[in-house]
This record gives C-alpha cells, sequence and structure tokens, in this order.
C-alpha cells in the first residue's frame, strides 16, 4: 500500500471534475474508478458540509457515516479521533495479517469514509478538513505511562500528519509543531486547531502530565490563531478542535494546561493556568466573530450558545460516553440541547443569507419523536456584515 499525491492546478471554482487513478508499474497498470469532484465555489454561492468525528472502529459508524454521505455536501469536517491505535496500518485501511478485534473488521477509518452504500458520496467525492485528537499521537503510551508522559520528545503526531500531507506541508512532527491550518471555503473560514490531552481517568494525574501542544497565551499556537482570525475576511468563520469547549463530561473537571505540583500536598497537582479553552480560546473566538466551533472526544451530542458563539459536540457517531451523574461544565451553562439516545452527525448549509446547521438522528435506536434520518437540533446563524 503507498500513498500518491497531485496537485490539480487551476480549477475553476464551482465546478464539478471528474477523475480516476492510474498508476504504472513494472509494466502493468493499474486503473482506480472514476468518481468526481465538486471545487469550492465564489463567494455569495451556497454550499454545505457535514462535522463527523470519533470513529475509532466503533459499532454503528458504518451506517451513520454513510447516511452522513447521502447528504450530498461539499466537504467534510472531522474533529478528531479517526482509529484508536494509528500506529496499527490495520486500524485506518483492512491490511492482511494486520491485528483487528474481529468485531471491528471492516470499520477501519478509509473503508468507512469511502462507503458508497445506497448513493453515499465520501472521501472520493470531496475535500476532508480534519484536526487531530489525542488517538492520533504516534505512541498511545504517553496517555497511561508515567515516564514517557513526561517526556515532551515522545509526542509525536507523524502518523496522522503523513496521511493528511497536503493540509501540514511544514510536517513539524514534534510537540508545538504546526498542527493547525487555516483554508477559506466559499464564504467561509475554516480553521483546524490542535487541542488535545488525556482525560485522567479515575483521577490518575501527576505533575509534569502535560496536554499535547501549548494552548497558553503567547504559545506558537494561540499567537498563530489570533493573526489568522485577525486577517480573515470571509462572512462566516468556524473552528475545528478535538478538545471540548464545553462539555456535562467527569473530565472538564481537569482543565487543559499544564499541571504543577501542589504545594500543600506533593502528592497531588494544581493547574494555576486553568482552563485554556474556556481562558484562552473563548474570548479569541467571541473577540472574531467565530460562528461555530465543534469537537469530539466525549461521544456526546451537546450544543451551547455562548456569547454569541456556537459550541457543538456533534459526536454521537458510533457511541456515547454520557453518564446520567455527569456533572454540568465548571462556568455553569448548560447545553441548548443534548442528545445522546441515538446516534447522529451535524450538517451545515451556508448561503449568503444565512448559515445553517441541522443535528440528523442517524440511528433508529433510543427514544426519539424525530425519525431517523430527520433533524432533532436546528440552530441559524446570520453573516457578519
Ligand atoms: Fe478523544
Ligand atoms: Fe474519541
Amino acid at each position: 500500500m503507498y500513498q500518491r499525491i497531485a496537485a490539480l492546478k487551476d480549477l475553476k471554482p464551482g465546478t464539478t471534475y471528474f477523475y480516476r487513478t492510474v498508476v504504472k508499474a513494472g509494466g502493468t497498470v493499474a486503473q482506480g474508478k472514476a468518481y468526481s469532484f465538486r471545487t469550492a465555489p465564489e463567494s455569495g454561492k451556497p454550499f454545505s458540509f457535514v462535522l463527523l468525528s470519533d470513529l475509532q472502529q466503533k459499532q454503528q459508524i458504518l451506517e451513520t457515516v454513510a447516511m452522513a454521505g447521502r447528504q450530498n455536501a461539499d466537504f467534510i469536517l472531522y474533529a478528531g479521533d479517526f482509529q484508536n491505535a494509528p500506529w496499527k496500518a490495520g486500524e485506518w485501511f483492512p491490511v492482511a495479517g494486520c491485528f483487528i478485534k474481529p468485531e471491528e473488521k471492516g470499520r477501519e477509518w478509509f473503508t468507512a469514509m469511502q462507503q458508497t452504500t445506497d448513493g453515499a458520496k465520501l472521501m472520493q467525492h470531496m475535500p476532508i478538513f480534519p484536526c487531530p485528537g489525542n488517538h492520533e499521537a504516534d505512541d498511545q503510551r504517553i496517555w497511561t505511562d508515567k515516564e514517557l508522559a513526561q517526556d515532551p520528545a515522545k509526542k509525536t503526531l507523524s502518523i496522522y500528519m503523513q496521511l493528511f500531507r497536503p493540509l501540514y506541508p511544514e510536517q513539524q512532527y514534534q510537540r508545538n509543531g504546526k498542527h493547525w491550518y487555516s483554508a477559506d471555503y466559499g464564504d467561509l473560514h475554516i480553521v483546524s486547531l490542535s487541542v488535545f490531552r488525556w482525560h485522567p481517568w479515575n483521577g490518575y494525574e501527576f505533575p509534569g502530565w502535560i496536554a499535547f501542544d501549548d494552548t497558553d497565551p503567547g504559545s506558537p499556537q494561540v499567537r498563530w490563531l489570533e493573526e489568522d482570525l485577525k486577517g480573515k475576511t470571509t462572512a462566516y468563520t468556524w473552528v475545528v478542535q478535538h478538545w471540548h469547549m464545553l462539555n456535562r463530561g467527569a473530565e472538564v473537571w481537569i482543565p487543559m494546561s499544564r499541571p504543577m505540583t501542589n504545594p500543600d500536598n506533593p502528592t497531588k497537582v494544581v493547574y494555576p493556568l486553568g482552563d485554556n479553552c474556556w481562558n484562552v480560546l473563548r474570548p479569541l473566538y467571541e473577540r472574531h466573530g467565530v460562528n461555530g466551533v465543534n469537537f469530539g472526544h466525549s461521544h456526546v451530542y451537546e450544543r451551547y450558545l455562548i456569547n454569541g458563539v456556537n459550541y457543538i459536540e456533534a459526536a454521537t457517531i458510533g457511541n456515547n460516553y454520557r453518564d446520567e451523574k455527569d456533572p454540568i461544565h465548571f462556568s455553569g451553562n448548560m447545553p441548548v440541547v443534548e442528545n445522546n439516545q441515538h446516534r447522529s452527525f451535524m450538517v451545515v448549509s451556508v448561503t449568503p443569507e444565512k448559515m445553517e446547521a441541522r443535528g440528523i438522528r442517524a440511528s433508529a435506536d433510543g427514544d426519539s419523536t424525530v425519525a431517523t434520518g430527520s433533524a432533532f437540533d436546528t440552530f441559524t446563524v446570520a453573516p457578519l456584515k
């Protein structure tokens, strides 16, 4: 298996192109199927996109993703956690001889994302703008092994960044390397960040345990984000990041910043900077007119509206981690809508007049008055004048 990258130049906006891959090697010629894709439209023209995340070979991802592929969307925003162990090629692609749990066979990430079931059109037909999640770290032992967790040199993102190489031309794998980017698509500015850490199961936490990339004020990523948001010129702006801005899960009480030894109790830690998502990223989003921020990680559906910014975890794609006793976010904000009864994904339609988002029910399980395939949550955003 190998990866080929081709640059297509001088394409016209809003135009459908047909393509197929042709590989010549050792006198043989192999030809792929013919597919088509649409280029990004000019300003003022409508388009739509789908939010996905956290497939991780979970049950029901095939059905959910196939339904997302039947929405006639123009691109996919993917909020991290592609598989469980990125170094296992067999979790990305079907690979003979590579171990994958029997029940997860057929649910490899690329298998799920290239389905054609009942007319689904996915990655063969549209761009994807992903961000990395904690499951994209090359060596997953950094999250559970004390020694490895405290060694910044062990924190690398090489597998993920090579798979999505065109989005990360610098290929800086190390911690605080450039793991973020932005792009304009029609009237939308898209920002993809690298915001994730591990959630300390049962309070397993110690000094030096650090988030993967810094989000402290003045850190490379935050400096870049500020400049990027200042320079945008589009009517709408959307951010994708893996770690939740708000969430009812127990791990939100563990801040996104660097822990230090508690001076009053050396066996515990404190977080002098608090939660960087709330204290550093949120004010930037509010100040620069970001309309939507979507994230993953907790595998739930929750939507919040805080000071004009919509925060959505549309991540009940294949399973759900919500516990009924989970606390509300420390800010006191409750979700405007939460729905963890069934699997779902989100579709966002953009026109010059408005951006309209719809959470779509994707599975028949659970109690719901909304039919499978229909919207159970809708919100609208006005353009920046
Ligand atoms: Fe995650
Ligand atoms: Fe996840």
